[in-house]
């Protein structure tokens, strides 16, 4: 039965690519993906991971509410449910919405997702024509070019620094865009522990983007999976928080606070793009799995998610830490990196004659793997980049990763 699980792609009878939709021609398997594919069941010490540690999995937490979920809410969490999700669970993150990022949620509806993936299809799905003109930050979260990628927009691309996106550098753009007679429709970011970079907006450069929003008239893709894993610094508002003219759509997830494999996210915004996307979201999946809504419902009401935060990060802040260590201890001259605050990656910037795609089989022959940079860029045209995780692997892997990686950095320098 084994042979059900890798099936090798050979040629056959039927003329495959001849039934491919235009569309479907243009998705393409990623050559990284498939070697860090191999990776993963190696001794190679992995870098390259995005995934949350499952030690940090509530799962006792998640035991007891399954036990009461049987008893007492059983025909609902087996039932179909509505497309914008279960209510309860609805009202129980508006409240936290209120109550820990100060959004106000009198005037903003919430649509339960899929995971906030599902959150990004649908908005390309429900605001992008082909050639319409998408900002996103470079670098940016790779899997948001996927799903944006498929309604064909035009990205323009703005550099981070450590302060996130350059607003100024936007501005500039926005000027020139804008007197050549074209508009920005979507700004996306992720604002707070970037994936790929680690960095997060400040304050003042959040205001400056509603202020620009407003000016030329674009609405902003808040995408804020890591903001509740702080470990250091201060917390800075949430863009939607200080919004007053429902610009902004604001993605939640319980990917990293729960488990991903619930696979729930949530939209935050104006009613009148909720309700679009929510006749969107119908032909998709009906609706968002109703166990697991029941399940995140019950954490939340339950007090468990507000107890559950302070362990994750007592559990990655150590390992964050561990990898800021190691960088500075082995790195060589000339390699510079970012110092999150958060979430789960740093971004490592190479000197500029080193190719980190081209790099990664001799790093994993020396038994270190990481995601080179360059499939975090819109048009993939930065070369001399890396992501590492620090959640996945423990604080002594984590030296010894860093460790061999400056080798392999070394003998190309
Ligand atoms: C920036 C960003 N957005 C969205 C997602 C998707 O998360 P979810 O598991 O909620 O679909 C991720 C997951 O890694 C992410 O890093």
């Amino acid at each position: 039965m084994e042979e059900i699980l890798e099936k090798k792609l050979e040629s056959g009878p039927l003329n495959f690519e001849s039934y491919f939709s235009e569309k479907a021609l243009k998705m393409k398997a990623s050559e990284v993906r498939e070697l860090l594919k191999l990776v993963e069941t190696s001794d190679v010490i992995s870098l390259a991971g995005g995934l949350p540690n499952p030690k940090t999995f509530p799962k006792d937490i998640i035991k007891g509410i399954l036990e009461e979920i049987m008893e007492e809410h059983a025909d609902k969490a087996l039932q179909y449910g509505t497309t914008k999700g279960f209510t309860p669970l609805r009202l129980a993150i508006a409240e936290w919405l209120r109550k820990r990022y100060n959004i106000p949620t009198s005037k903003v509806d919430i649509m339960i997702t899929s995971g906030s993936q599902q959150a990004l299809d649908l908005i390309g799905r429900v605001f992008l024509n082909p050639g319409d003109l998408v900002v996103v930050e470079a670098p940016t979260y790779l899997a948001a070019l996927q799903a944006f990628n498929f309604y064909e927009p035009q990205y323009i691309q703005v550099p981070l620094d450590d302060e996130g996106m350059r607003i100024d550098i936007l501005e500039e753009k926005l000027r020139k865009l804008k007197a050549e007679g074209k508009r920005v429709k979507l700004v996306y970011t992720v604002p707070t522990f970037q994936n790929p970079a680690g960095v997060t907006m400040t304050e003042e450069r959040r205001k400056h983007l509603l202020e620009l929003a407003s000016e030329y008239d674009f609405i902003i893709v808040e995408d804020d999976p890591y903001g509740e894993l702080r470990y250091s610094g201060k917390p800075v508002p949430k863009i939607k928080a200080l919004d007053t003219e429902g610009r902004v759509l604001y993605l939640g997830t319980f990917s990293k606070i729960l488990a991903p494999g619930f696979r729930l996210g949530w939209i935050a915004g104006e009613p009148h793009f909720i309700r679009k996307l929510e006749i969107a979201k119908q032909s998709v999946d009906l609706c968002t799995n109703s166990f697991g809504q029941v399940v995140a419902w019950r954490y939340l009401e339950g007090g468990h998610l507000e107890k559950h935060i302070p362990r994750i990060i007592e559990f990655y802040k150590p390992r964050r830490n561990a990898m800021l260590e190691a960088l500075e201890q082995y790195m060589p001259e000339g390699v510079k990196w970012t110092r999150p605050e958060g979430g789960m990656f740093i971004w490592v910037i190479l000197p500029e004659k080193i190719n980190a795609t081209t790099m990664l089989e001799k790093a994993v022959k020396k038994g270190v793997a990481y995601v080179p940079g360059e499939a975090f860029f819109a048009y993939r045209d930065v070369k001399n980049t890396m992501r590492l995780n620090f959640t996945y692997v423990d604080e002594d892997k984590i030296q010894e990763g860093v460790k061999r990686l400056a080798e392999t950095i070394k003998e190309e320098l």
